[in-house]
């Protein structure tokens, strides 16, 4: 079969023939891909920069699909931390690790949606008890995640999202997506009075948004509950001692070991039905897997999805 193969953390991957898979034990199935979408997770995972690469090469990358078994069922699946991932014409799944999908949908579409939106999905869910009427301001909200992340708030009920992000236009268009108010980073102080902050960019940024919004709030003994979930601005962030003092702020995390596997996947088919009925907007370009090494090193804004 073809597949991306990577021989080093330092190498981009190079379309070619590769073995075809055999299940290694009963748990397993062969099944076909027919797209997976290139996500933040999905080069740090082959360049070894994530916390939970695996470290091995060669290496096919991929961390998720949607995928077609034997019997036909077409499925979205996670897979573990593995070297034969779905960039790949056929791959190995654990069927326990995938939700069958209905028939009809577009899986270009769900390959893309599914790793940004699960990021604000399980947040929401698993890492923070919230609630209809709560408000919540998205860090980052002109990115995939970010956009989803202002979909989802809205489609839990709550009362107010406000969209924070360095590109007004880009911010503008989130309006349309429901959010009930856009901001620039400068200006985050008037975004205090939120119960959860979900924050892709961490760094210097956020630690920089933390005084003026803390201080600014009307109540700053109400809880408030800051989610840890992207660093796309800076992996370490100097947060101010006083940011912990000064209000009844406490920072989570969330990702793949904070929430538990099993947690991840049991949100699986109600995320996967919400993106097949057209809730949550996507951003989605398909590119031909035998394209994977000009898409891997190509800024995109919409969420590239390989197709084998
Ligand atoms: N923990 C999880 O479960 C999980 C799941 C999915 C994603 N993530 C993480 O969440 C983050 C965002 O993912 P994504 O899929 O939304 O990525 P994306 O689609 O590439 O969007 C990232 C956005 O961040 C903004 N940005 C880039 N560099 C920035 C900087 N230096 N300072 C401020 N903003 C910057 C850009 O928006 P503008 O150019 O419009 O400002 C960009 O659109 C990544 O770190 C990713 O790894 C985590």
């Amino acid at each position: 079969m073809h597949a991306a193969v990577i021989q080093a953390s330092d190498a981009p991957p190079v379309y070619r023939d590769h073995p075809d898979p055999a299940p290694r034990h009963g748990d397993e199935l062969v099944v076909e891909v027919l797209a997976a979408g290139l996500h933040h997770l999905t080069r740090a995972k082959a360049n070894g920069s994530h916390y939970s690469s695996g470290g091995a090469y060669p290496l096919v990358p991929g961390v998720d699909g949607v995928v077609r078994d034997e019997e036909g069922n077409v499925r979205y699946v996670v897979l573990d931390d593995t070297a034969l991932g779905t960039f790949a014409e056929r791959t190995l799944i654990d069927p326990r690790r995938s939700v069958i999908l209905p028939g009809g949908i577009d899986p270009v579409r769900i390959a893309a949606a599914m790793n940004p939106a699960m990021s604000s999905w399980v947040a929401l869910r698993r890492r923070v008890d919230f609630h209809a009427g709560q408000r919540v301001l998205v860090l980052g909200a002109t990115g995939n995640a970010g956009r989803m992340a202002v979909q989802i708030a809205k489609l839990f009920g709550a009362a107010q999202v406000i969209a924070a992000g360095r590109d007004t236009t880009r911010l503008r268009a989130l309006t349309a997506l429901g959010a009930d108010e856009t901001i620039a980073y400068d200006r985050i102080g008037q975004a205090a009075d939120v119960d959860v902050v979900i924050d892709y960019v961490w760094g210097e940024l956020a630690a920089g948004a933390m005084i003026p919004m803390l201080t600014a709030r009307a109540d700053r003994t109400a809880p408030l509950t800051w989610i840890q979930i992207g660093s796309i601005a800076g992996q370490t962030a100097p947060i101010p001692s006083a940011a912990l003092r000064s209000a009844r702020m406490r920072i989570v995390g969330s990702g793949i070991g904070s929430v538990p596997a099993r947690d991840f996947l049991a949100e699986l088919p109600e995320l996967a039905a919400a993106v097949t009925a057209g809730a949550i907007d996507v951003r989605a370009r398909a590119v031909p897997l035998a394209q994977v090494a000009q898409a891997w090193t190509t800024e995109s804004d919409d969420r590239v999805v390989l197709v084998p």
